[in-house]
């Protein structure tokens, strides 16, 4: 669905987006991700084809963004980030407006706003001024706008800015509601929003592309320690057993909450998984376990990882460009 080959954008010198590559698959939802400046905007502005590159190649839905933007138009539904909402009108008003200006007319356009009006829930403000709409319920008009043409294509930059959680989390049921029908390519700085909803990860820094893979994989193969947290009862020195583990290098006892069992958290190498050593070791010692739980670094490790040690390629894992 977006095809991106060797992509550069200079402003006046400046490079904004510098020589990436990556492709984003029909029915993917792809989260673009990096601190700011990193070329997320530019980059999803030459996509949508609002912006020429200065070299490199892009194409969306089979169309060459450079030289056939009006098909990408048609195939894309573009939320920029600072959507560009004409205030003095009506909210209806504006989204027939947009839809006839996308092509659509008569009574499959008045029925198509009713329907992205109804998606995203902006059916009872239809006949207020956008001016006078709070910042949540702009961004759900310029969301209503970006899908009305049936795109196949979503291009989404930072659609939850702004909102309060009860509406950012309204936004991503909506994601994934449309997810069959759509393709999503979104930019947020809301990391728990891209690991519960993107099948994937692109990381830009400084205008590169750092990373591109699955949460999972991204957070698994981090190269920080990983967490197992144990309640353990048995007979024993558990904290020298646990201790002498391969691959631990660290065991804590957190305060005791129910007796007789004890609570350890041991910090594991990476790399290791060290839950089946636990188990054998539990059967040798005659304990009992009732809970083990492997806590992995969280997307926003990863992510502060990337951008702190942009410099450094060796810290990040071989996935990881
Ligand atoms: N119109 C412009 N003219 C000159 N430089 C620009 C222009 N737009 C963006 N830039 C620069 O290009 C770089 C990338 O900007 P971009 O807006 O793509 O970043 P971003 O990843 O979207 O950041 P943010 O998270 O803050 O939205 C920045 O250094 C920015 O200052
Ligand atoms: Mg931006």
């Amino acid at each position: 669905m977006i095809d991106v080959e060797n992509l550069t954008k200079q402003y006046a010198g400046r490079t904004a987006v510098n020589n990436i590559s990556f492709k984003v698959e029909p029915g993917e939802i792809v989260g673009f991700l990096g601190p700011n400046g990193a070329g997320k905007s530019t980059t999803m502005r030459i996509l949508s084809g609002y912006m020429p590159a200065t070299s490199g190649r892009a194409s969306v839905a089979g169309f060459d963004v450079f030289h056939q933007s009006i098909q990408v138009r048609q195939s894309v539904g573009y939320m920029p980030e600072m959507a560009p909402l004409y205030t003095e009108m009506k909210v209806k008003e504006y989204l027939r407006f947009r839809a006839e200006l996308k092509g659509l007319s008569g009574h499959a356009m008045r029925r198509r706003v009713g329907e992205v009006m109804e998606l995203t829930g902006i059916s009872d403000m239809r006949r207020r001024l956008i001016g006078n709409l709070s910042k949540g319920y702009r961004q759900r008009v310029a969301l209503a706008d970006a899908l009305v043409h049936k795109p196949g294509l979503l291009i989404l930059d930072e659609p939850t800015n702004g909102l309060d959680p009860v509406q950012i989390r309204q936004v991503r049921d909506l994601l994934r509601s449309i997810k069959s029908k759509h393709t999503v390519l979104l930019s947020t700085h809301i990391l728990q929003e891209v690991e519960q909803t993107c099948d994937r990860v692109i990381m830009l820094h400084q205008g590169r592309l750092r990373a591109n893979d699955t949460p999972e994989n991204l957070t698994r193969q981090l190269r920080s320690t990983t967490l197992l947290h144990l309640e353990i009862d048995g007979p024993g020195n558990l904290a020298e057993k646990l201790a002498a583990l391969p691959g631990v290098r660290k065991t804590t006892e957190e305060p005791v909450i129910a007796q007789p069992w004890r609570r350890f958290t041991l910090r594991v190498e990476p790399g290791h998984d060290l839950r089946d050593a636990v188990l054998e070791l539990a059967m040798k010692q005659k304990w009992r376990i009732r809970e083990m739980h492997r806590q992995l670094p969280n997307l926003e490790d990863v992510f502060v990882e990337l951008s702190m040690n942009a410099g450094v390629p060796t810290d990040i894992p071989t996935h990881v460009l």
